[in-house]
């Protein structure tokens, strides 16, 4: 049985377990129903832990037989494990259990996706498998045995033996329970090697169901392109004779790193350029390397508790940013990166949900994958490096890997490695760790006898639990410009550190123009009025690309705030501005297809709210509308020109050039469809012959409610690809007017191939219609209903995705009364389901605090 009342673990509460487990072995005897796993585990008394009982975590177990060197005992069963005597030396722990993993659709410890068992053990997954200390400094080697009828048996680790029926396995690197996997199932792969700069080959898999081999090239290059980088950026090789990655249909996350065995959401590895879209290839590019950097940054140095989290993720987050940007173009990435921190984490930050990058307390670990610890995580990663210069972040990264291989370890351990290898003091630095909330930054000038002063002053709101905030590090990189252009100033990281600081440039003929924050230095909101002019200045003229972009963000945000609440009309002078730049044919086409971005609505309520004015959801659509619109109109000329100079004649590639390309050719069509209702759109449908073309037609088209032909023909075209149908169920969400958004989710939860319990499809719905603004903050109150119906019959079976879920709500205090009151009686509603999950009871606790 699972236990579901909730019980919070705190961080300052660490003490270690009191054995050391010398090596498991396990047998794994497969059948859907009755699946048999025995354990053989040598514990051996820690000589650094307190004295403690021993406990063993275990959960929805049935215990067939235990026994303590070979001798049965009868261990007191609780919900969450077991309790038994034993003796005060080393001893044999031997188990015998039971599971039926055709019936585990939480797909958490060992489950059946398709006809395929596989696992999911992170973050306390293990314990659904097997009685065992399930915490991650508890380390030991694994020795598998899979026995089953099955073509093909994986686990971690190298190959050992098989016969008929059964295969060995065996990792000699001692790693934590939630690295552990195994798979098997009627299997093939897609082959590949590679040879490590110390000249072991190494042999590479990626393991689909029939079918699928065609899409797994992309993905084998992306990984052998990831070990080539770890070698030759971090100088970290790979340490197994093999390395596996297996395709899941069913998978509550993107991938897993469990150490040799990747396994992967399906629709995060497999690729074709019919199938995936430009989007698709560069997210899978990115979650290969991802995965692949954790056998460093997560298994060789893991966590010694799930407090350390960020320790790992926001790591290797920072690393697999890294590739991308080597990979790609730099200045794209840290631009998307922007984006998506400010859609994901700063409305966490700000709202009932906020925590430190390192929390103190937490019911359910589930809860804390969040865009905080993984997307802040790695930023203050990347602040690290910009105080200590990149000479000094690889000395303290080699410094970090000898000190610490084989160690699960902590901030602290981390933050000491920065100290020692560069001898600075990181106290203050710490806090980034512990101190939640998104720090504000205001910033004033001040010009006189050829010197210019900045003077910032930093303040972060309060949040939950925490109403006091002290003064951050803030790296904030500045360069500065004479009014003709020229840099005068290059980038210069000045380091705050007070509440409130000046810095000085002097010998400066004539009053620069700042860019300030240059790169987006420190993740903060960035509080400057600024004329108009000087905007338009920096769009123009800075040689920063970050900057130029949110140059023109800061225009499109005042543009639209002023729209919203005086009834303004559009900025003419910015889109004029803009167009210099989107017609500049020696930028980058990415560049130039993020520059025609405009801020998302979600956004501009976070904006709206926190200038004390009310977001109404259907005043920022209409702006938002109009504006585009007006972009449209007064760019009638140039948009067919601009998508004739995108239009890519090559064979399909998905790499960086081509890409962009296609970013700008389809953020033009988005534009032409206003103005011509769908006809150019129509058009790219009928000629696409790849899913980038083909998907952003069918947006537009949708739209500009012109979709009906086309929607029918990608569904017959398609409907026998999971991975592509999932678009098709997105985007008519998505892409909806808002008056259509939830009685179309709701239309499409009726069909018949709505697998609900599949992730990837439940998400296909109900996450758009979250993505859907003003659709699911309809006044009426219909997309908050269906979401929270869904969200509780979801979590009967799938208690973390329904979790994960609850979040789309964490911005209900933005709104109006009315609309606050309905969200509110939602979660009440949800909160209130007898049987309800520790996870979303925890979620909605929080939200509704
Ligand atoms: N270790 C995680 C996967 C995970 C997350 C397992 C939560 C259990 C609970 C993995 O390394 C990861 O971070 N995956 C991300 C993608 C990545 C590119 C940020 C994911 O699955 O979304
Ligand atoms: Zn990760």
């Amino acid at each position: 049985m699972k236990d579901a009342s909730p019980q919070t673990i705190y961080l300052k509460d660490y003490t270690p377990f009191g054995w050391q487990v010398a090596d498991v072995h396990l047998t794994v005897a497969l059948a859907p129903n009755a699946t048999r796993v025995k354990s053989r585990i040598h514990f051996v008394p820690n000589p650094n832990a307190p004295e403690q009982e021993f406990f063993l975590h275990g959960e929805e177990l049935k215990l067939i037989r235990a026994a303590i060197d070979g001798e049965e005992v009868a261990p007191e069963i609780t919900p969450q494990g077991l309790r038994c005597k034993v003796p005060s030396g080393p001893f044999l722990w031997e188990s015998e259990v039971e599971i039926a993993p055709a019936e585990n659709f939480a797909l958490e410890g060992l489950y059946m996706s398709n006809g395929m068992y596989c696992t999911q053990c992170e973050a306390e997954g293990f314990r659904k498998i097997t009685y065992y200390p399930d915490r991650p400094d508890v380390m030991a080697t694994f020795t598998v045995r899979i026995e089953g009828d099955e073509a093909v048996k994986l686990s971690n680790g190298n190959p050992t033996d098989s016969g008929e029926g059964w295969a060995e396995w065996h990792d000699p690197w001692p790693k934590p329970a939630y690295l552990f996997a195994l798979v098997a199932g009627d299997l093939v792969n897609h082959p590949g090697e590679f040879t490590t700069r110390s000249g072991k080959t190494v042999e590479l898999n990626i393991w689909v169901r029939p079918g699928d081999e065609d899409k797994c090239a992309f993905g084998m290059e992306a990984l052998k392109a990831s070990m080539k980088w770890d070698e030759e950026v971090y100088g970290r090789e790979y340490d197994l004779d093999i390395f596996n990655i297996v395709a899941v249909d069913d998978f509550n996350m993107g991938a897993m790193e469990n150490k040799g065995l990747n396994i992967f959401n399906s629709s995060c590895v497999l690729a074709s350029p019919e199938t995936s879209t430009d989007a698709n290839f560069e997210r899978i590019e990115a979650i290969i390397a991802h995965e692949y950097f954790h056998n460093w940054t997560g298994n060789r140095i893991t966590c010694r508790d799930w407090f350390q989290l960020c320790l790992k993720e926001g790591l290797t987050v920072f690393r697999d940013s890294q590739f991308t940007s080597d990979m790609r173009s730099a200045e794209v990435k840290r631009i998307s990166d922007v984006i998506d921190l400010r859609a994901r984490q700063f409305p966490e930050d700000q709202g009932p949900l906020s925590h430190p990058v390192r929390p103190e307390s937490f019911q359910e670990i589930n809860n804390f994958y969040t865009a905080t610890v993984y997307e802040k995580g790695a930023e203050v990663i990347g602040m690290l490096k910009r105080l200590v210069g990149d000479e000094d972040y690889a000395k303290a990264l080699d410094l970090y890997f000898e000190r610490h291989d084989g160690d699960a370890a902590t901030i602290e351990d981390w933050l000491t490695v920065f100290e020692d290898a560069t001898g600075r003091d990181l106290a203050q630095f710490k806090r980034w760790y512990s101190q939640s909330g998104t720090p504000h930054l205001s910033v004033t000038e001040d010009y006189a006898d050829g010197v210019y002063t900045l003077t910032f002053k930093q303040h972060t709101p309060p949040t939950p639990g925490q109403s006091e905030k002290a003064p951050q590090v803030l790296p904030i990189a500045v360069g500065l410009l004479n009014p003709n252009g020229d840099e005068v100033v290059p980038t210069t990281v000045l380091e705050m550190t007070e509440a409130e600081q000046s810095f000085s440039f002097d010998g400066l003929s004539s009053k620069p123009v700042p860019s300030i924050l240059r790169g987006f230095s420190a993740p903060v909101v960035l509080e400057r009025e600024t004329a108009p002019e000087e905007k338009r200045f920096l769009l123009a003229h800075d040689t920063d690309a970050f900057n130029r972009w949110e140059a023109s963000r800061d225009l499109a945000r005042a543009c639209l705030y002023a729209m919203i609440t005086e009834g303004a009309g559009p900025d003419t002078a910015w889109i004029d501005a803009l167009e210099q730049v989107v017609r500049d044919a020696d930028l980058d086409p990415a560049f130039r297809a993020l520059m025609l971005s405009l801020p998302t609505q979600s956004e501009l309520a976070q904006m709206l709210h926190a200038r004390g004015v009310t977001p109404d959801p259907d005043a920022i659509y209409a702006a938002t509308e109009a504006l585009k619109n007006a972009m449209a109109e007064r760019w009638s000329a140039l948009l067919p020109a601009l998508r004739e100079e995108s239009a890519v004649t090559a064979a399909y590639s998905p790499g960086a050039e081509q890409s962009g390309k296609r970013a700008l050719g389809n953020a033009v069509l988005a534009l032409q469809t206003r103005l011509d209702g769908g006809k150019a759109a129509q058009a790219q449908y009928d000629a696409a012959d790849n899913m980038t073309m083909q998907l952003s037609a069918l947006s537009c088209l949708i739209s500009a409610g012109a979709e009906e032909t086309a929607l029918a023909a990608f569904e017959a075209q398609w409907k026998d690809d999971r991975l592509v149908m999932d678009k098709w169920f997105a985007l008519q969400v998505a892409a909806t007017a808002p008056e259509n958004a939830a009685t179309r989710a709701s239309a499409l939860t009726e069909r018949a191939d709505f697998d609900w319990k599949n992730p990837n499809r439940f998400r296909a719905v109900m996450g758009s219609l979250a993505m859907n603004h003003a659709g699911f903050h309809a006044k009426d109150g219909s997309g908050y209903k269906l979401l929270a119906d869904w969200l509780i019959k979801l979590d009967e079976k799938n208690p973390q995705t329904a979790a994960r879920m609850c979040s789309v709500f964490q911005t209900w205090k933005r709104y109006d009364t009315q609309r606050q009151a309905l969200m509110q009686a939602e979660l009440e509603r949800i909160a209130a389901k007898p049987g309800l999950s520790r996870d979303v009871t925890e979620m909605v606790t929080r939200l509704l605090s």
